[in-house]
Formats: C-alpha cells, structure tokens, sequence
C-alpha cells in the first residue's frame, strides 16, 4: 500500500523529484530510488540533479550535506530528521572548535582539520575555516595526502578507525600520530605531545563496526579455507590488517560484483547490504561478519516515505543558515575539487 503511494507520487512529481538512497537503506527503500550509492558518490550528484525536490533516505549528516551543496532552486528533504548517526555526534562542533582552536594557540603549528563527511554541517564549517576539508571512506587515503600537504599536521575526526586505516595505508608512522584525550570538554588535552605528531585523532567510532571480532574473522577462515573477507574501513585496524580488502560501501558491492562465481566472500559491514548482495548474487556465497544494523539507517521506511510524499509541498526541508553553508561549502566543494 505504502509502495503505491511512492509510485504514484512520483508519478505525479516525474523529474522534478529524485529520491537517494545510501547504500545501507532497506530493499523496501532502495526499490524506489532513482540513484542509490556510497556518501562520495551521492554527494558528487546533487548539484547535477534537475530534480527541485531531492528526498535523502540515508541518515541526517547525508541530507545535511545535500543541503549545503544544493543550487537555490533545490529543496532537500529527509524522511525521519531524527535518523542521526552515532558517530558523527561524538564531534559536536563546538568541541572540535574548541579542542583545534586550543592546538593552534598553544602549539602555533598549522594543523588542518580533516572531517570524515560523517559529521554534522557546523563541524564542516570550522574545516572549511580552517584550510581543511571533508573526506569520505572513498577518498581518505587521497584527502589525507592533500591534508598533510596544506600545513604542519593534520586532524582527523571523528572516526579513529578510518584514520588509523588510512594512516597505515600511507604510511604514517605510530610514532606520528596521537589519539586526542577529549574528556573534560577538551580541557585535558596536553597540546605538547602533539607538537611532534603528523596525525591528530580525535577518538570517534561507528559502533555498527566496532563490535566486528578478530575471532570472527579467524572462525570464517578456518570454517571456508580460501574465503575471501572484506570489511568497511570503519571496522578496527586489527580486523582491516586480516581482511583480503576493506574499502567503501561501493568498493564492497564491486568486489563481491567481479568475484568469480561460487566464491564465498564474508563481509564486515551493516547487514542491509551484505543481505541485498546475498540476494543479488546467488551464484556466490556471501555471508555476514557478523549481524550489524545501524538503527538510525533503519528509521526511513515506506510509511515515512509515503508520508513525506503525500506532504512534499508543505514538509519541512533541510537547510542550513547562510552562515554555516558559506564554509561547509568550502569544505566539501574542495574534497569535490581534489577528487574530481
Ligand atoms: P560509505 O561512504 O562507505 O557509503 O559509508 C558511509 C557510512 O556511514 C558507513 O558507516
Ligand atoms: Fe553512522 Fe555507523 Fe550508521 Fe554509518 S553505520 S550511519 S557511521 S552509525
């Protein structure tokens, strides 16, 4: 019934309607999409979109994003604005103000601060004030390259595992990098032992990929010798060090796309996805890492969808203040630049 709904409101709304959809989404979701992808490949396609109205069925930090790099004549509207993602919360901007404004003051390096896309708007701002940017899953190892480039060091948040990845894949000594105490609001940092540091981490993680064992990856192997695993770079760097590939969401779809037939690939990411690609791709045997489900993902379902449609002229979109979009923009439009 919901889905009738869908299909006829974009019936009635033809182009002048997209709907996005990340990856993560459900199959009753992602069957109404007109483009569906990883955060890069959805955020490279909104300024191109003819589309006026541009729904987001992902979580809140996508549609913000969206909302940043919209022309003046697109609205972008989310189902459930309460689908946040856990990770992006564990770097409120005033925070991440506070702990680089402390690290430049007392250290008086130049440190560029490099968001994952998986941060709020505001937090993208202080980057894009900063001579820094956002990168995504896809592009870290590139944007952290360029980061380091652009000044004396580089911080990265929110998520420490990505940057830890990523500093492994660019061989960024242990020795270079330091993971940042936050507590106390920021006042427990010794901005001394960061004078000699390359990476900055700040201690953010996705619990989604977090709770993938090592003892997980070493029971598949022993159970299916010659299995292939592969996880998302959100996972930790003991799990991304065993694996045969990590990479994003995108990066897993393709690998398991050109496995030969009857290859058994084990992925360490959200459920929805390793179950569509159990389902797209019988011939293989695809099995979970272990059971995930982001509960924010979760949120948008085909009520809500059907909802958001009936109501489309009259719902409340997502925006920005002209404030926060004028550096956010910066941000993301130099990622969008570097990674053309
Ligand atoms: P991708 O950029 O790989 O799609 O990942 C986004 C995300 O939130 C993963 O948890
Ligand atoms: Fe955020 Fe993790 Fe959910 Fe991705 S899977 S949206 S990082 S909580």
């Amino acid at each position: 019934m919901y889905s009738d709904i869908i299909a006829e409101q974009k019936r009635k709304y033809g182009k002048r309607l997209a709907i996005l959809g990340h990856h993560y989404q459900s199959d009753e979701i992602i069957r109404h999409t007109d483009l569906k992808g990883d955060s890069l490949e959805l955020a490279r396609q909104i300024e191109k979109l003819e589309a006026e109205y541009i729904v987001f069925c992902g979580v809140h930090f996508m549609a913000e994003s969206a909302a940043i790099v919209r022309r003046d004549n697109q609205k972008v509207y989310i189902p459930d604005a309460s689908a946040g993602c856990v990770m992006a919360n564990m770097a409120p901007a005033w925070l991440v103000d506070k702990v680089l404004t402390k690290i430049l003051n007392e250290t008086g390096r130049k440190i560029i601060p490099l968001a994952y896309v998986n941060t709020p708007a505001a937090v993208k701002t202080v980057c894009g004030k900063h001579g820094g940017s956002v990168c995504t899953s896809a592009n870290a190892e590139k944007m952290l390259k360029w980061a380091l480039k652009q000044g004396d060091g580089v911080l990265f948040l929110p998520d420490k595992n990505l940057a830890l990845n990523t500093a492994d894949k660019i061989g960024i000594p242990d020795e270079k990098r330091i993971l940042l105490d936050i507590r106390g609001k920021g006042e427990k940092i010794d901005t001394q032992k960061t004078v000699d540091k390359d990476l900055l981490i700040w201690p953010g993680l996705c619990a989604i990929h977090q709770r993938f064992k090592l003892s997980q990856i070493e029971k598949f192997r022993k159970e299916y010798p010659g299995c292939k695993i592969i996880v998302h770079p959100e996972c930790p760097p003991e799990l991304v060090h065993a694996a045969d590939g990590d990479g994003s969401t995108s990066y897993l779809i393709k690998y398991v796309n050109e496995s030969p037939e009857g290859a058994t690939i084990v992925i360490g990411t959200e459920t929805n996805l390793v179950n569509r690609l159990k389902n797209m791709f019988p011939e293989k045997n695809i099995i979970p890492l272990g059971i995930s489900i982001c509960s924010n993902m979760a949120k948008i379902n085909e009520k809500n969808l059907a909802d958001l449609l009936i109501n489309l002229d009259t719902s409340e979109y997502e925006d920005v203040s002209d404030e926060i979009r004028a550096h956010a923009k910066t941000a993301l439009e130099r990622m969008l630049q570097v990674c053309a």
